[in-house]
Formats: C-alpha cells, structure tokens, sequence
C-alpha cells in the first residue's frame, strides 16, 4: 500500500507530528509504503477569481511555477492519502486548507476527480477542551470530501495536546494510532474493513 502523508502542522516535533508518527510507523512496519511531506515546505498559490472554472479546463497558468504539480503527482502515486493536522479554530490549518482547496484543480469536466477510488485519512489534534475540539467537525468535512471526490473515506482518529487543563494523549492514543496505521497499510478503513486496493 502506499501511503502519501502530509503534515500540516508548523511543529514539526509537536503534537501533531508526535502522534501522526506513530501511525506512520506502525503503517511502515506493517509492510505501506509512506512518504511524508510537510505542506510548509512548499508553495501553493491561493485560488483565484472563477479558479473553479479555469480547474474544470485544466487552465493553471495563474498558479505560476507552484508546487501544486509536484503534489499532484505525489498524491496520484499514492493509494491512500493521508492528512495529519493540527485543529485551528474549528479547522485544519490554513496552509493545509489552501492544498485541499487545490485538490479541485484534479476535477474534470464531468465533475469526477482524478484522485477517486484513493483512500482519505486524518489524523489531527486539539486542545482537549471539549467546547473547541472539533476533529470530529473536521471528520465529517474529510468524509463528505472524499464523498464528493469518489475517494474512500478511512476514518479519523485525535489526540490532544497536554496543557494545564487538559489531560494530554495517553497510551490509549498511543494504541489507537498504532492500529490505523496498520489498518491503512493493509488498505482497511478505521472499522478494519478493506476497502482500498486488492488482495
Ligand atoms: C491558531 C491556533 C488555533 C487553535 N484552535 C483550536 C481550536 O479551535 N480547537 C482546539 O481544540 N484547539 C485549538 N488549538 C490548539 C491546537 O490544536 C493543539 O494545541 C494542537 O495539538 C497543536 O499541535 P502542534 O503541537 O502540532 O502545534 C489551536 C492552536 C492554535 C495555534
């Protein structure tokens, strides 16, 4: 299975990285293939007036000499695409937004998108305040993104981050992101039902 991993998060040691890497790892030792990126490190031009349109004709001169092609190609190789975000205010990060926003330049005139039959996963963390952890929000956007684009939606698991009034991720988040991560290298969703890929 090969697995494209994007981080979000500008930390790359922080929480969100820490636990996107034990999926990444157990995904590793359970025979995927990952390759990982963090969408800081390239540059992706925000979408423009009636950019949809200009998508649907395959018309991206106004992106420039972006890294979106080079994303493109690393998302198209892959079988199963992996998002692994921080939760700000209620989202994933605007930089990783403005990537995902890009993912209609893959639309095509009869609104199918090159990235279908891919699998989606996320992996994101929060606070651990209940009134701002939205991963669960962000959860249902991703499902009825890939909905839309006819990718398979594998699931999301979240952590939380460890401040004064927060318990912070235990050995059961641990246990958690272990599992997906060996789930989605054998192309099973969340519930461990294969659903990415062939025998
Ligand atoms: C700009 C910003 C906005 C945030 N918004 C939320 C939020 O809406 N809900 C929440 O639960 N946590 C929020 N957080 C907390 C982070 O999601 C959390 O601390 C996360 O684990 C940080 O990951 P990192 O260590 O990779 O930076 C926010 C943090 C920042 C910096």
């Amino acid at each position: 299975m090969k697995i494209f991993a994007i981080s979000g998060s500008p930390n790359r040691e922080g929480n969100t990285c820490t636990y996107g890497n034990h999926v990444i790892e157990a995904a590793k030792k359970n025979g995927a293939e990952v390759e990982e990126v963090n969408i800081y490190d390239f540059n992706i031009t925000d979408v423009w007036e009636n950019y949809f349109g200009d998508a649907l004709f395959n018309k991206f001169e106004k992106a420039g000499s972006d890294d979106m092609p080079l994303l493109k190609d690393k998302m198209m190789s892959a079988d199963i695409i992996l998002l692994i975000t921080p939760i700000y205010w209620c989202q994933m990060t605007g930089k990783m937004k403005t990537f995902v926003d890009r993912w209609t330049d893959t639309i095509n005139l009869d609104f199918s998108s090159d990235l279908g039959g891919k699998g989606l996963a996320l992996v994101s963390t929060h606070s651990g305040m209940n009134q701002m952890n939205s991963s669960n929000v962000l959860q249902t956007a991703m499902d009825n993104t890939a909905v839309f684009l006819g990718m398979t939606w594998l699931g999301g698991i979240d952590g939380a981050s460890k401040m004064e009034i927060t318990s912070g991720m235990n050995e059961g988040h641990e246990i958690i992101a272990k599992d997906f991560g060996a789930k989605l290298a054998r192309g099973e969703n969340l519930l461990g039902m294969k659903v990415v890929g062939g025998e």
